[in-house]
């Protein structure tokens, strides 16, 4: 059984976890890099890879048992621009996103992420200032970050986050506060099943600009509520 929502705070999932780094995940490991977060059980990463063989592409999902399916099929598809780890995003990519080799990571992804609804379980969403923190030290000037969901409340406090950083801007001429379309070319699992029902979707592109990270601003806040 897969359970549906994983508290990343539990103390399992705030184990440190070395990632290995592209060199030994990809055989073309120079090609541009996506990174997704989030993936879940990777079929929209897996038609991605299929479509786009010019780009390397990571998920990181924190369900082990939908990261080892996802794992499964692109080896039986023998996909070696694709891979798959088992990680609390939040926790252990701020590491692995520093040693990456200046101007690899191309795009971020985070669709769709959990909603935790309840203050209390606010330090649950994904993207915490730690890791927008090492993403925006990751992204060469020009690179892109890509956030969609379909609940306001998911998506408002990670572009509040990512506007306070002072490290990204929209770019010109998108549809504020919201983009009228997805700029990758295949719909998520999650996004079909909204947009099937005619549900709207909230989505914002960042670019890295040219300014040197805040990071200082990035700083976490104390860690409120653990459970
Ligand atoms: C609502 S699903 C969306 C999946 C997919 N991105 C889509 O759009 O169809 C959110 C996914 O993020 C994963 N997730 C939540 N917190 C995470 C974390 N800290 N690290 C990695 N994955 C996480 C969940 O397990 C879940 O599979």
């Amino acid at each position: 059984m897969v359970r549906q929502h994983v508290n990343p705070l539990s103390s399992f999932h705030q184990l440190p976890r070395a990632l290995p780094p592209p060199a030994e995940l990809f055989t073309a490991a120079e090609l541009p890099l996506h990174l997704d977060i989030g993936c879940a059980r990777g079929r929209f990463l897996l038609a991605l890879a299929r479509q786009d063989p010019g780009r390397n592409h990571l998920g990181v999902e924190i369900r082990r048992p939908l990261v080892q399916a996802a794992e499964a099929d692109r080896q039986a598809e023998g996909l070696t621009n694709l891979r798959y780890l088992f990680c609390n995003a939040t926790i252990n990519l701020q590491h692995w996103l520093g040693a990456l080799p200046t101007g690899r990571l191309a795009l971020v992804s985070i669709q769709f992420p959990d909603p935790w609804f309840k203050q209390k379980h606010r330090k649950r969403q994904v993207l915490q200032p730690p890791l927008l923190a090492a993403i925006a030290g990751a992204l060469a000037s020009g690179h892109e970050l890509f956030l969609q969901s379909d609940v306001l409340g998911a998506i408002e406090p990670m572009v509040a986050l990512v506007e306070a950083s002072g490290c990204f801007e929209r770019p010109e001429g998108d549809a504020r506060p919201w983009r009228s379309d997805n700029p990758l070319p295949l719909p998520t699992e999650r996004e079909t099943y909204v947009l099937d029902r005619g549900l709207p979707v909230y989505r914002v592109l960042y670019r890295r600009n040219a300014a040197p990270a805040p990071l200082s601003q990035l700083e976490p806040e104390a860690n409120g509520g653990g459970s």
